[in-house]
């Protein structure tokens, strides 16, 4: 039975050297020392021993036993160490690593023209002033001088909502909520999104223009082509070239149609100004006595203008862009550009 104890205790003390795994070194444990392990089964056998010999061997088995599972404990330890060990080597995080920083996005081509004009505008003392998209018939059309069946609203292609509800055509309609809100002196910018039932190269349904307005005691057209001016040479520079074509709208009387000389071919006449070598930039013109009788401004004891621009037309010509559904499309190859 000693040799057997021996050769057991070998055994055990060689299997627990190789073993390479947290697993493996438990297996050998539980097929040595577990209730139907080799030790275990040996230890059955003392019963048939002699009175002299069975403390002796009971002795010998106890220090066999306490042998392996101590070798089992420091190997288990040391394999444990090892795992954790492999773990933090491959989870290793390089804090030295330059971080991975999120895209930026850019702003708009549209967004940085609003915000252009809107800061040349308050420069020059101009408030901005906001109104509905979804706006009433009145406040779009008959305010503005469009009579009910004036052939002027087929200028504009109107979507319609329903009952006297529609998507405004243009920011003029905020001229009139302006004004119902506040007395005279007026002087307001005001940037929006408006709605037209047409769609090419150059028109989108959806767009932006940006409406002015200014009303006071002894406001003139020179005043309204003075600001203009500024206005024109602050964006696309001082020496551009400004003219003023007569116009009509229903709700300025003298109207006018603002163009610039041709940004791309300076004047001389190219694809882009139609040979012109002019560009139509805004619509303007002095506010109509109709208009003031709308909201309760006497027409006698003041005077103003108004203008309007189509923004997207403006950052095609600013930007070079030729096709509007390029602002549209929202492909951020095209907006990173700006
Ligand atoms: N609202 C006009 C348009 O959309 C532009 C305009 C505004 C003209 C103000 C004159 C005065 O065409």
């Amino acid at each position: 039975m000693r040799e057997q104890l021996e050769q057991l205790r070998n055994g055990a003390l060689q299997a627990v050297a190789t073993a390479s795994s947290v697993e493996q070194l438990q297996d050998i444990r539980i097929s040595m020392l577990g209730r139907k392990g080799e030790l275990t089964a040996l230890m059955k056998g003392l019963g048939s021993l002699s009175a002299t010999e069975r403390p002796i061997v009971g002795q010998l088995v106890n220090t066999v036993r306490d042998e392996i599972e101590s070798a089992l404990g420091a190997a288990i330890a040391s394999a444990q160490e090892k795992v954790i060990a492999a773990r933090l080597q491959s989870e290793r995080i390089d804090t030295s690593l330059p971080g991975r920083r999120p895209q930026k996005g850019t702003k708009h081509p549209v967004s940085l023209v609003i915000e252009e004009i809107c800061s040349i505008f308050s420069g020059l003392g101009f408030a901005v002033a906001e109104g509905p998209e979804i706006e009433h018939d009145w406040y779009n059309f008959e305010a503005l001088n469009f009579p009910p069946e004036h052939p002027a609203r087929d200028m504009q292609d109107t979507f319609f909502v329903e009952n006297d509800m529609l998507l405004r055509t243009h920011t003029s309609p905020v001229q009139i909520r302006t004004m119902l809100k506040q007395k005279p002196p007026v002087r307001i910018i005001a940037p929006g999104t408006v709605y037209r039932c047409d769609s090419d190269a150059t028109h989108s349904p959806m767009f932006h223009q940006i409406e002015g307005l200014m009303v006071d005691t002894k406001v003139t057209f020179g005043d309204l082509k003075g600001i203009l001016t500024v206005f024109t040479n602050q964006l696309f520079g001082q020496k551009t070239g400004v003219r003023l074509r007569p116009s009509y709208f229903p709700f300025t009387e003298p109207s006018a149609e603002v163009d610039i000389a041709c940004v791309i071919c300076g004047g001389k006449g190219c694809r882009v100004c139609k040979n012109s070598g002019w560009l139509e930039i805004l619509g303007a013109g002095m506010v109509d006595p109709e208009v003031y009788r709308h909201v309760q401004y006497d027409p006698e004891n003041i005077s103003g203008f108004a203008f309007g621009m189509g923004i997207e037309r403006i950052a095609m010509l600013k930007y070079g862009i030729s096709d509007m559904r390029l602002l549209f499309e929202n492909d951020v190859r095209f907006l990173r550009q700006f």
